[in-house]
């Protein structure tokens, strides 16, 4: 409880000036003077009369055409005008709806969008989310440039005040998706203090997604795996690099694996590319066990495929040594993928200590040496803790599914991956395949969904491009 100081009590403390015993102490009120509110009143609305046509041009103008129109026409001749206006944007409908959609129906959507949500929510969501200091200073407010829809997504454009920077948006995205209402949000940079937030009205990702078709001429650079939350492919780099997909049991690490392997069959079909299955499990990849060039299930066999592997990566290049410094897929020399499912298995969870150890050198040779002489580790994992796998860094891209705990998106992404939006740990578990993934464009992480490959297109895939010639390591 705060005590007040009595009326007329002498105050004890040597030190601070006591007021004069008796006086009442109150803080003066000055009046500002009729005139001058008046005049400040006046001001606001020349100033915002002034400003409206640049603010607001098209509703100014329209505003002005309806009320010239009825000026001139009076009620009937608007109303005839009204219906000859509908009955003309019903036809652009119905003849041209791509364009009408873009030049009318998005539009007036961002007219709408920018006054009821992102104008009437802006500085409230800034100055709470830290991206803007006070109530009072409208000066230090970033500035929405413009709002634009599509289908999908409505992007906010942004003038950032200076002595602020796009990571500073890109750090806060949680917060700003939430204070707009928008499943998620990403930062696009524009060019010096101009970037672009992006909000999904909804997730498009929410519909599974059937396994995509199998390409003619495979790009080992950039296979089609699924889709960005964007609407457009997700693709997956495998040449000159590893990769490693982590993500609890159920997540979806198999439609990964299987996506990848599938937009890789012609390569397979015709030798320049080779598929190395090692399966601990015998529930993921044992299915299309045609598919692959070497295969293994146990934890012998599987070290010696991936010390084979490390054999033929060492006389490749030995061979490359002084000629080439990079890899080109042939028959001779094919782009050889290793899949790894359950690598933990190898790595921690085998009882037999050299099994464990001689797989964690062979996976780091593989890892640090095989990129530019054609071998890629593509491994899956459950828990990304060092404990269990302390290769993670080995792998230059990651791909992060539904995980068990927030600290664990780090772990799986890199630093500042959470920070930047990446919430594995908030993957909704109905939505198998949904990843985060950070692209080479951009250090934001992007949503995405991998495209299911059922039994069925395994099976038919295995029928097709299925060789004969698959060697399976002793003890398998
Ligand atoms: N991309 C996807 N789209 C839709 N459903 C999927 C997708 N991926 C997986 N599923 C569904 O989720 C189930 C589990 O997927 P999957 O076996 O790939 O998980 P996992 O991460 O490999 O789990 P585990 O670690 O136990 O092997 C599948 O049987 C399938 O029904
Ligand atoms: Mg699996």
């Amino acid at each position: 409880m705060v005590r007040q100081p009595k009326v007329g009590a002498a105050q004890s403390s040597p030190t601070l000036p006591t007021p004069a015993q008796g006086v009442r102490w109150t803080t003066p009120i000055v009046e500002t003077p009729g005139i001058v509110v008046l005049a400040s009143w006046i001001y606001r609305l020349v100033r915002l009369l002034v400003l409206l046509p640049f603010r607001f041009p098209v509703m100014v103008a329209s505003t002005t055409a309806v009320v010239a129109c009825w000026w001139y026409l009076s009620w009937p001749g608007l109303a005839a005008l009204a219906g000859g206006l509908s009955v003309a944007s019903l036809v652009w409908w119905r003849t041209w709806p791509h364009s009408y959609r873009y030049c009318v129906s998005w539009r007036l959507l961002a007219w709408w969008r920018h006054l009821v949500v992102y104008r009437r929510h802006w500085q409230p969501v800034l100055v709470i989310s830290g991206l803007a200091e006070s109530y009072q200073e409208r000066r230090y407010l970033p500035r929405i440039r413009r709002v634009t829809c599509n289908a999908r997504a409505d992007y906010v454009r942004v003038s950032l005040v200076a002595g602020t920077a796009p990571s500073d948006f890109e750090h806060r995205v949680v917060e700003l998706a939430h204070g707009f209402a928008a499943p998620s949000c990403r930062v696009t940079v524009n060019g010096p203090r101009a970037i672009t937030l992006e909000f999904p009205r909804h997730d498009t990702l929410a519909e599974p997604l059937d396994a995509l078709p199998i390409p003619e001429a495979p790009d080992l650079s950039a296979l089609s795996v699924g889709k960005r939350e964007d609407g457009t492919p997700w693709k997956l780099r495998l040449h000159g690099t590893h990769v490693l997909i982590v993500g609890v049991t159920g997540a979806g690490k198999g439609s990964v694996l299987w996506s990848a392997i599938r937009s890789m069959l012609p390569a397979i079909a015709d030798g320049t590319a080779q598929v190395w299955g090692i399966d601990p499990k015998r529930m993921e990849l044992a299915y299309g066990r045609d598919l692959f060039a070497r295969y293994a299930d146990t934890g012998e066999s599987a070290v010696e495929l991936l010390e084979h592997a490390v054999a033929q990566m060492q006389e490749r290049a030995e061979r490359y040594a002084g000629k080439q410094r990079s890899h080109t897929p042939t028959t001779a020399d094919p782009f050889v993928v290793v899949v790894l499912d359950e690598v933990a298995f190898l790595t921690a969870y085998h009882p037999d200590r050299d099994v464990r150890k001689r797989s964690e050198n062979a996976i780091a040779t593989l890892t640090s040496q095989g990129r530019s002489v054609g071998f890629c580790v593509l491994a899956a994992l459950q828990d990304p803790r060092k404990e269990v796998m302390n290769l993670r860094n080995l792998f230059p891209d990651k791909i992060a599914l539904r995980l068990d705990e927030a600290s664990q998106v780090d772990m799986a992404l890199g630093e500042g991956a959470r920070e930047r939006g990446a919430e594995a740990h908030l993957i909704d578990p109905t939505l198998p395949g949904v990843a985060y993934v950070r692209l080479e464009t951009s250090p934001s992480p992007v949503r995405v969904r991998a495209a299911f490959v059922s039994d069925d297109d395994i099976t038919a895939m295995a029928g097709r491009y299925g060789t004969a010639s698959s060697a399976t390591e002793e003890g398998a």
